[in-house]
């Protein structure tokens, strides 16, 4: 028996523009998803998700290779099983081991859907985790490629190297395209709102296409988030406060332009305006958006506090950086 577990990610800057080549930096957060794999007997896979903000779900899968025998009570539920599904799958071409079959734990106190790289988080511990069960271990790199290749699958090709190489990896990391770097980041001051909800990141997604295919002007806007992000990749090297208040400025005009891209919600802008009235230095959405989680910059108690009393916000809690990505136990 194997347990693996890895974080869930905010975007520092850079989600929806680092689908179209632009670079990204997401940062780990300590959040995270927790599997436990034993190898069966058989080639069955068995699927037992707890703390996943859902009722907790039992899956049994017949065969390998095909789709999971479920009738999944949701959309997220159905992705979640085929998120573990492609994990095992990733796990046994590692190993050499097609037909091996595992009973499957997953935890998670990572709001799913929500923007915090649930869904990355919990195939890079599943992989981790399958892999060594197998007598395989994994450099985390290449955890973060075959996590990826799940994600791929899963989303339609929509998935950018963000989530899963954050995962990874742990800290503050830049991703452009195929190139992921970890970047050294001091340890931010981030507190996270979270509205209770999620957003249809594949429909998101399709959105600012269609309006970057539209109009150069959102063209120009997903270029601009690409300036934004080089900007404040600069800035992270720096560990003066000065540097703290102009990440925090980036990160509002960041949330300014995802909210011309349409990926905003009133719950969003609502949790991000009660931050920033609190004096957080920056606030923005984080993720796919249309619901979930906002993260503010602050030092202070004050935009906890505040998120505390807004209708909005259904959650909220600071997030140190985590350090360590994914960790085999
Ligand atoms: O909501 P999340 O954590 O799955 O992030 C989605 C980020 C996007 O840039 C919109 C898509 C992607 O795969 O990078």
């Amino acid at each position: 028996m194997v347990t693996a577990h890895a974080p869930g990610k905010v975007y520092l800057f850079g989600e929806h523009a680092v689908v179209y080549g632009e670079p990204a930096i997401p940062c780990a957060v300590e959040r995270r998803a927790t599997v436990t794999v034993e190898e069966r007997s058989d080639a069955r896979l068995r699927v037992d998700a707890k703390d996943l903000q859902l009722e907790g779900f039992t899956v049994e899968y017949g065969e390998t290779g095909g789709d999971p025998a479920v009738e999944a009570p949701n959309p997220m539920l159905e992705a979640a099983t085929q998120y573990v599904d492609g994990a095992v799958s990733q796990a046994r071409d590692a190993a050499d081991a097609p037909e091996a079959g595992f009973d499957v734990t997953v935890e998670s106190d990572i709001p799913l859907g929500a923007g915090l790289g649930s869904s990355a988080a919990v195939v890079v511990a599943t992989i981790a985790a399958a892999a060594s069960e197998l007598g395989v271990d994994l450099d985390p790199r290449e955890v973060a490629d075959r996590a990826y290749q799940v994600e791929a699958d899963v989303q339609d090709g929509q998935a950018s190297r963000a989530d899963t190489f954050c995962s990874a990896m742990g800290g503050a990391v830049r991703v452009e395209g195929d190139d992921c770097r970890t970047l050294d980041a001091p340890d931010l001051p981030f507190v996270i709102g979270y509205d209770g909800g999620s957003g249809d990141t594949g429909e998101l997604v399709a959105g600012v296409r269609e309006l970057r295919d539209e109009y150069d002007f959102a063209a120009d806007t997903v270029a601009a988030i690409g300036d934004l992000v080089r900007e404040g990749e600069a800035l992270l090297e720096r560990e003066d406060e000065g540097a703290l208040t102009e990440l925090g400025r980036l990160m509002d005009f960041d949330h300014g332009l995802l909210e011309a891209l349409g990926v905003s919600a009133r719950s969003l802008d609502s949790m991000v305006w009660t931050a920033r009235e609190a004096g957080a230095l920056g606030a923005k959405l984080t993720g796919a958006g249309g619901g979930g989680c906002i993260v503010a910059l602050d030092a202070t108690d004050a935009t906890e506090t505040a998120l505390t009393y807004e209708a909005a916000c259904e959650q909220v809690f600071r997030a140190e950086l985590a350090t360590d990505g994914v960790v085999v136990e």
